[in-house]
């Protein structure tokens, strides 16, 4: 286990900072994301598997939904988000939950028939989608399904009037992954990948927000441009000037009440293993 590689090549980090942006980010979509559990047929007694679980804000609510009866596992990459994830299933008393440290690009999941996954915001940083796709496939039963929260175009991340210091910085956010091996816009790739693997896709939906900075998801985009410009800058890709530039332009949006800001768009994709 390559344990400190795992950590410091991670493109967001796995610092404290960014342990508390995925829970605000989970708090702002849980609605959603509680909605589209229920649809894909997600409850009691389900087996669960939370590929790419992070610190485990989805892990402990999945746990939560499928009950004693159920049962969840958390593969995560990050020992540092694992251990995150396992005290707060054991704050939660949760015992329901497994917990696997494990790369996907390099092991499986296995065949463990499974009944359903889901994976948000992990295919953008892998090396081969494809790769995931397949084995998140392969541990499921026949019948069972996946669920996706994945971007398909970042751009969108726009604000209303245009500040073009935060144009440069999602062009700087989505370079920077790309450099690191994953591909922002990845939802792309799925209706390929997904039949390919022996996927059946029954249900497609973007997600995206149109928020003002009075609004409590601005606190999400807020917070990304904050942990990102550190991130950047120790990743040598900016320069400090070029951060504050982007720091000072957010403000001044953020100071004006009629600003409008467009989320980077998702799709939410369930698919059905066919065979
Ligand atoms: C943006 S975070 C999302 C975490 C979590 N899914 C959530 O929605 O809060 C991306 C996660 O994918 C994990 N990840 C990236 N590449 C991975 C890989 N090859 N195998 C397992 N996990 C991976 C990262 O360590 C990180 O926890």
């Amino acid at each position: 286990m390559t344990t400190e590689k795992n950590e410091s090549d991670y493109v967001l980090g796995t610092h404290d900072e960014e342990v508390a942006r995925l829970g605000l980010q989970h708090r702002i979509w849980r609605s959603v994301v509680l909605d589209c559990w229920r649809r894909a047929g997600i409850g009691h007694g389900a087996r669960v598997i939370d590929v790419g679980c992070g610190p485990g804000y989805a892990t402990v609510d999945l746990a939560e939904i499928v009950g004693r009866a159920g049962e969840v596992l958390a593969i995560e990459r990050s020992p540092r988000f694992l251990e995150v994830a396992r005290q707060a299933c054991g704050a939660r008393r949760l015992t329901n939950v497994q917990f696997r440290n494990a790369d996907l690009m390099e092991q499986e999941i296995g065949a463990i028939e499974f009944d359903a996954a889901w994976c948000r915001w992990v295919a953008s940083f892998v090396s081969s989608p494809a790769l995931l796709v397949q084995r998140i496939a392969r541990s499921l039963r026949p019948g069972g399904v996946a669920i996706f929260h994945e971007y398909s175009d970042y751009r969108t991340w726009r604000l209303a009037p245009c500040r073009p210091a935060l144009e440069s910085f999602v062009h700087e956010v989505m370079e920077s992954w790309r450099a690191n091996g994953g591909e922002p816009d990845v939802a792309l790739e799925f209706p390929q990948l997904l039949r390919a693997a022996g996927f059946r896709v029954l249900d497609v939906r973007p997600r995206v927000l149109v928020i003002s900075p009075s609004d409590y998801e601005w606190q999400w985009p807020a917070s990304f441009i904050e942990i990102n410009l550190a991130r950047l800058l120790e990743l040598g890709r900016v320069t400090g000037q070029w951060t504050n530039s982007v720091r000072r332009e957010f403000a001044e949006a953020a100071a004006d009440a009629t600003t409008l800001l467009t989320t980077p768009m998702f799709l939410e994709i369930i698919a059905r293993r066919e065979s």
